[in-house]
């Protein structure tokens, strides 16, 4: 359908977590006249859920560069070091501006900001809020921050494509809106430069950290636009989640790594504590090396999950320290206080994303791409904990710096008021919701943190079935799923699901939290490389 509305700006930025929140205030600081689309509320993404808090070199005697040394041993020699040497040193001031801009941090007795650690960080480098509320303080803030500018915003909004002008250049989003008023159903906001900051991919898994609004979104855009992805095949598992059975789907409490950062131990099913020993960092090893041990030992044991014992925390330190991971045990009837807490790894993060030099920039000219759904090139194989926030508030910065100047030298292409692909419901099949389920299972049973040759090629063969289905669907009557949120998020899960799969499948090695079980080692002659996919434009 022709778009039923549109709005017009400088630049709309999708997503409204801590990268979109960020490029948005500084956008519009800097004049420029800017909107944000966000698929639910304000805030609703990935960002209220971090607990362990934001890593920058603010400590005494810490510094960028052993900051930037403990990020390139967990990325397992896939970084840009670029990329990390830009998040370190522009890292601990973009800290000062968010405080600035109004969050709180927890603060010690003589005021300075406490720090704590995490996994793969050698020293106390994790500012965080609340005890263990860090995302929903900076959420709270930067949403507070936009509504005092005045930054119109549109929620309940989907992105569905990219729109360019008749020359290929961006021209704006087509979005779908559910509920708004006047900006109900299918519409666009028009714009010569768009950032993406829609956030991970956690739902193409059966269970993960991640919010129900984390489908790849933003990655299936940037593919049916042309840009360039890389590294998808690097999902992180974070090796604490709380156990709610194997069959537990959807999001799922993260027991935050801070947790073992302030002395807690991992467990195995008769107290025997496994981490000591297989590296120098035990508990604290990057995620990458904690997650595949708890795997390991399970796999030893045949036990659905390991233990978290932090009993010797104490009431009081549970209480001040970690009261979300507390209200969350004990609401699934687990007292930390006086019983160690089942865990195991579950999805958490897309190292990969949305290919994008130091400026934020991606391939198509205008595209912009920042926090989660990016690639910078920071996390390498394997992001080091609490970098991410970090990534989403510095790149952030950068990309508006990037537009305002570009804006201010007229290098934006003057605004097209009507871009010549007018939004329309995607021309691949979309697919019916209940198939969100299907590809959730094939990805946790073939793709998940132990792949093989064999799983990953049955796990393609699925994907594809689910692809012929609904294409048959089309080809036989014309007909496809009812176009509509679910649908729309479906048909992202699976287009995400099969470029992740097929890197998977190329990448015959183990790095990272890339774990090959048939290439059971690093292999950097043929693997220190990235897989970079560039679909054409009108394929998924
Ligand atoms: C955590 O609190 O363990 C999550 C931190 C992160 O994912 O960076």
């Amino acid at each position: 359908p022709a778009p039923g509305w549109s709005l017009d700006a400088d630049i709309v930025v999708v997503g409204s977590g801590v990268a979109g929140l960020t490029a948005a205030l500084r956008c519009s600081a800097a004049g420029l006249k800017t909107v944000v689309v966000t698929k639910a509320r304000l805030d609703d993404g990935s960002t209220r859920w971090a607990q362990g808090g934001i890593a920058a070199a603010l400590g005494e005697g810490d510094t960028p560069e052993q900051h930037q040394d403990d990020t390139l041993v967990a990325g397992a020699g896939l970084c840009d070091e670029e990329a990390v040497r830009i998040l370190v040193t522009e890292g601990p001031d973009a800290v000062r501006r968010l405080i600035e801009t109004g969050a709180h941090f927890d603060t010690g007795p003589k005021g300075t900001i406490e720090l704590t650690r995490e996994g793969g960080h050698h020293r106390r480098r994790i500012a965080h809020a609340g005890g263990d509320a860090t995302g929903a303080e900076i959420s709270r803030a930067l949403v507070e921050a936009v509504r005092a500018r005045g930054i119109p915003t549109v929620e309940n909004a989907l992105v569905l494509d990219l729109l360019t002008d008749a020359d290929g250049r961006t021209a704006g989003v087509s979005l779908h809106v559910m509920g708004e008023g006047q900006h109900d159903g299918v519409g666009a906001v028009h714009a010569p430069a768009v950032v993406l900051a829609t956030g991970g991919m956690g739902q193409v898994f059966s269970a993960t950290t991640n919010p129900s609004v984390s489908t790849g979104d933003g990655v299936a855009l940037a593919l049916r636009a042309g840009a360039e992805v890389s590294d998808l095949e690097f999902v992180q598992f974070h090796p604490t989640v709380l156990f709610l059975g194997a069959d537990a789907e959807g999001q799922q409490p993260l027991v935050s790594e801070a947790v073992r950062g302030e002395g807690a131990h991992l467990v195995d099913a008769d107290g025997v504590r496994f981490m000591a020993g297989q590296h120098e960092l035990a508990e604290l090893a990057p995620r990458d090396i904690v997650a595949k041990g708890i795997m390991r030992r399970m796999q030893e044991q045949g036990a659905e999950h390991m233990y978290l014992d932090a009993r010797h925390f104490g009431a009081e330190m549970w209480e001040k320290r970690f009261p979300t991971i507390l209200a969350a045990c004990r609401a699934h009837g687990i007292d930390p206080v006086t019983e160690p807490i089942p865990v195991a790894p579950a999805a958490h993060y897309a190292s990969g994303g949305v290919r994008t030099d130091p400026h934020g920039r991606t391939t198509v000219p205008g595209l912009y791409a920042c926090g989660e759904v990016a690639c910078t090139g920071v996390h390498g194989a394997n992001r080091l904990a609490s970098n991410s926030l970090l990534e989403g508030l510095v790149y952030a910065e950068r990309i508006a710096a990037d537009i305002a100047s570009r804006h201010a030298e007229n290098a934006l292409h003057a605004r097209v008021p009507h871009p010549v692909a007018q939004p329309e419901i995607p021309t691949h099949p979309l697919l019916p919701p209940e198939a969100r389920f299907a590809i959730q299972r094939v990805m946790t049973e073939g793709a998940g943190v132990l792949r093989s040759a064999a799983s990953l090629t049955e796990a393609a063969a699925r994907l594809a079935r689910i692809h012929a289905e609904a294409a048959g669907a089309l080809a036989e009557d014309g007909k496809t799923a009812e176009p509509g949120v679910d649908t729309w998020e479906t048909t992202n899960l699976l287009c995400v699901a099969r470029v992740l799969v097929a890197a998977a499948q190329r990448r015959e090695e183990t790095r990272g939290c890339h774990w090959r079980e048939d290439h059971a080692d690093r292999d950097d002659e043929a693997w220190r490389r990235h897989i970079v996919v560039r679909l054409n434009p009108d394929r998924t």
